[in-house]
């Protein structure tokens, strides 16, 4: 009798425990961005923003330069990595496959380099946010073809979609604009709160917002200024966008109850690195890796730029983007850390909700 009591008990505390163990994952990620996540779309675009060259890739497998802007894996990379997926490949490699439905199941990587919220933010030369969701959407009726609707609904309510997109309107803000810096970020989040309520129509339920870092305080900026200072007037855009970025999110979960979200505070995460930099093992956290002049950010990251011998405690890459070892702590952060660096849920805990 015993025994037959603690059978079902013994049942219940093996299920419970799994719901938060190391074997849950989400079904797929499903990445839309810019270069801070492209992992080579572009380089099946017809552009001037292009990173399949050295020294890029300088450290990833093979030494091989794969289109993304960095030395070695990026924060796609680590964001699928630390939920226990394969990074997604990049929608351009895999869109003409015979099986791409298959393939879409998997997770797709979107994320274009240059690409913003606005279609007019690098025209041309990028997918823009809105042609991202667009190519999503054409996936996602392969997927319904594949599995059947309610399937393939129920897929994408298990599945992350995590979107790194708005430092190139931000770049894009004219000093000398009419419309104010409030204006401005007025008209980016009312364009993605449709982007993010068309994701939602379509399916997805689980937002992984990476808000836009201090962009004052990248090598780009910094060398406008003689003593190598963040650029106050950046940062502050960077950080208007991103407090209306949390509110729609917010707004988002009071209209839908049924999703959720994490917003990580990308800002925050790379000022305290900044701040505290030795104890991440940073030593440099003003100049480029790769690059020439002045902090290595008068010329870009190219085949005849200089290439920092240590890259491990560099923080920035180049003209704009962090180090590998930079987008590892980030993604940290974003994936297990607490408010006010991510909330209301971390990464994690949103996946295995
Ligand atoms: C899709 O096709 C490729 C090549 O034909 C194959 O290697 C791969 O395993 C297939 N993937 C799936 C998910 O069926
Ligand atoms: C992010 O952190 C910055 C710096 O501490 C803070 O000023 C800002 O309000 C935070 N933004 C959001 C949306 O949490
Ligand atoms: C910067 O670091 C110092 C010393 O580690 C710490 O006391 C301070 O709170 C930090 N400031 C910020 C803004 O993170």
């Amino acid at each position: 009798m015993a025994a037959l009591l603690l059978l079902p008990l013994l049942f219940f505390s093996l299920m419970s425990t799994e719901g938060v163990g190391q074997n849950v994952v989400p079904k797929s990620v499903y990445v839309f961005g810019d270069s801070l996540a492209d992992v080579g779309n572009n380089n099946h675009l017809v552009t001037i923003l292009k990173a399949n060259f050295p020294h890029n890739g300088v450290d990833f497998a093979g030494g091989k330069a794969t289109g993304r802007y960095c030395n070695g894996k990026n924060a796609a990379d680590f964001l699928a990595e630390k939920l226990g997926l394969l990074s997604p490949p990049p929608y351009l490699a895999i869109n003409s496959s015979p099986n791409n439905s298959q393939l879409f199941l998997n997770g797709v990587n979107f994320a274009s380099g240059g690409a913003g919220v606005l279609d007019s933010t690098n025209k041309g030369e990028c997918l823009s946010l809105n042609k991202q969701i667009d190519y999503f959407s054409t996936a996602y009726v392969s997927m319904v073809e594949e599995i059947g609707a309610v399937q393939a609904h129920s897929h994408l309510s298990s599945s992350i979609f995590a979107f790194l997109i708005g430092s190139n309107d931000i770049f894009a803000f004219p000093k000398n604009s009419k419309a104010t810096p409030l204006q401005f970020v007025g008209s980016l989040i009312s364009t993605l709160q449709l982007q993010l309520k068309k994701m939602y129509n379509i399916g997805a339920r689980k937002f992984v917002f990476i808000g836009t870092g201090p962009l004052g305080c990248c090598p780009a900026q910094r060398k406008q200024s003689k003593s190598g200072d963040c650029d106050a007037s950046a940062n502050a855009v960077s950080n208007l966008y991103n407090q209306a970025a949390a509110s729609l999110l917010q707004d988002m979960k009071s209209q839908f109850n049924d999703m959720s979200y994490s917003f990580f505070n990308t800002s925050l995460a790379l000022l305290e690195l900044i701040n505290d930099s030795t104890n991440y093992g940073f030593t440099e956290t003003k100049a480029a890796c790769c690059g020439l002049g002045n902090l290595n950010a008068q010329v870009a990251c190219t085949p005849v730029s200089a290439l920092c011998s240590d890259r491990k405690n560099h923080l920035f890459w180049d003209l704009y983007h962090p180090t590998e070892a930079a987008a590892a702590i980030l993604i940290s952060d974003a994936v297990y850390g607490t408010s006010p660096l991510v909330y209301p849920l971390n990464v994690r805990q949103l996946s295995v909700l």
